[in-house]
């Protein structure tokens, strides 16, 4: 096929600040609101925080890049664009697995995503009722513990989430995802800034900024590393062929890295400005800042208990936080969507109510690990070292795909967009200044490789 006339089936993004959008939509979710803030403060902050960001410049960016440029040359479904990919530069046809291990991980983090986006949703309404209006730290906490410990109110939040996404994953690339991001991301960025006005006014501001930001590396230990490179992947959505996804509706004459570049640094200010709101409310609130999966539910709250007019406030935030779930998980399905639909014939609709219904089967399980699984739990050992210990169902799915099985595709990602493929290939297609290029491919040929390799080698005991 001659490259003009390679687009894709599924169609294209309007333009470049479509995809732009549609990516930072992917991108800023949960990860950045719920996840980063909980997982900082279980790994001790600052020291974990640089080690973020230093995977998030070094791995993450290059990496994004990659799976743009294979997207866009591909023009497919992640797995098909990577046998197609794979014929052309002559390299064997079992490349294809890369795209289904994303398919794998993009299901199975969707399964518990959507459950706690179901949190969200459910937070709206609490929100809205009032509950929160001069609750303490304490009656916050418990309406957040019998909460979770409702497995039928779960299931039914987790329903109508998964129901929600199915619906827009079905109307396709331009009519559903392209405008659901557009308004949303700005406003969300906006009521952030003011929760940090009220972060300062709790007068803890300076030790949140002190947690999240003086780095202490005693308490980095070779699985806190770990975490905080698998949540770079997480955070930019790479590794599983979300990315690459979009980057196959991408129009041909948009700049890859500039493109890259501005998602990351979106994603990343999201996170830290959420860190900058959630810790100085913790302290103030005497709560513990490695409370778990919790911690947003546990302090957030309060300062729309406190809060004037906290009740619009508060329910504006959770209506968006479900909205930046929302746009996540739609490109968390849509390479498994587009699979289905390119080899199987069938329509969209099917294709999502099919995709739909097995990933909210296997949520259950993550929701009944916050009630009747909770003592039900796991543990990996490789090679003598304990990979994780006494993790309940939601846990071990978490740690299994954002620390394993991104960092994996993102490895083979790197490798394949640095060695395997031709340099006239990439360097076309990415179409930078000679400079930036050679950048690029000294970090996704060896920088990102390297770093990803002996983070997994130090986790299992091989180096120290
Ligand atoms: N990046 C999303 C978030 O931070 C989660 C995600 C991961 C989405 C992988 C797509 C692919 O919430």
């Amino acid at each position: 096929m001659s490259e003009e006339v390679r687009t894709s089936i599924h169609g294209q993004w309007s333009n470049r600040m479509v995809f732009i959008l549609a990516a930072t939509g992917s991108a800023v979710g949960l990860g950045n609101i719920w996840k980063f803030p909980y997982i900082a403060g279980e790994n001790g902050g600052g020291a974990f925080v640089i080690v973020y960001l230093i995977c998030i410049a070094v791995i993450g960016v290059p990496i994004m890049m990659a799976e743009v440029m294979l997207g866009r040359r591909g023009r497919q479904s992640p797995i098909n664009t990577m046998s197609a990919l794979a014929a052309e530069e002559g390299r064997p046809a079992s490349w294809a697995l890369l795209g289904w291990l994303g398919v794998a991980a993009g299901f199975l983090i969707l399964s518990y995503y959507s459950v706690i986006a179901g949190w969200a949703l459910s937070y709206v309404f609490r929100t809205a009722s009032g509950v929160f209006e001069g609750a303490t730290a304490d009656g916050v906490s418990s309406i957040f513990t019998n909460f979770i410990s409702n497995p039928e109110s779960l299931l039914a939040w987790h329903t109508i989430f998964m129901v929600a996404t199915m619906i827009i994953v079905s109307r396709g690339v331009k009519n559903g995802i392209e405008r659901a991001v557009s308004y949303l991301m700005p406003t969300l960025f906006v009521l952030l800034i003011i929760l940090i006005f009220y972060s300062m006014s709790t007068g803890y501001f300076f030790e949140g900024l002190d947690f999240l930001f003086t780095p202490d590396f005693s308490k980095l230990t070779a699985s806190s590393v770990l975490v905080a490179m698998g949540h770079a992947f997480f955070t930019l959505s790479l590794g599983m062929g979300a990315i690459m996804v979009y980057g196959s509706y991408l129009p041909k004459e948009t700049s890859i890295a500039k493109s890259s570049m501005m998602i990351a640094v979106a994603d990343t200010l999201v996170a830290l400005l959420a860190g900058m709101v959630i810790f100085p409310i913790a302290f103030a609130n005497n709560l513990e800042p490695g409370a778990g999966p919790g911690l947003i539910f546990q302090t957030l709250p309060i300062a729309f208990g406190q809060m004037e007019a906290g009740v619009l406030i508060g329910t504006l935030f959770f209506v968006l936080l479900v909205f930046a779930a929302w746009s996540s998980s739609i490109s968390l399905i849509e390479p498994a969507v587009a699979w289905l639909v390119e080899n199987k014939g069938i329509s969209r609709v099917a294709a999502s109510v099919w995709c739909g219904f097995a990933t909210w089967l296997v949520g259950i399980g993550s929701v009944l690990s916050f009630n009747l699984w909770a003592k039900k739990t796991w543990s990996l050992s490789l090679f003598g070292e304990t990979l994780f210990e006494n993790k309940t169902f939601f846990d071990t799915l978490d740690g299994l795909t954002a620390n394993i099985m991104l960092p994996m595709g993102g490895l083979f990602i790197a490798i394949f967009a640095g060695w395997l493929m031709k340099s006239e290939s990439s360097k076309k297609e990415l179409n930078t200044k000679e400079k930036g290029y050679n950048l690029w491919l000294l970090l996704v040929r060896v920088v990102a490789p390297i770093a990803v390799m002996v983070v997994f080698l130090n986790v299992i005991g091989v180096i120290k």
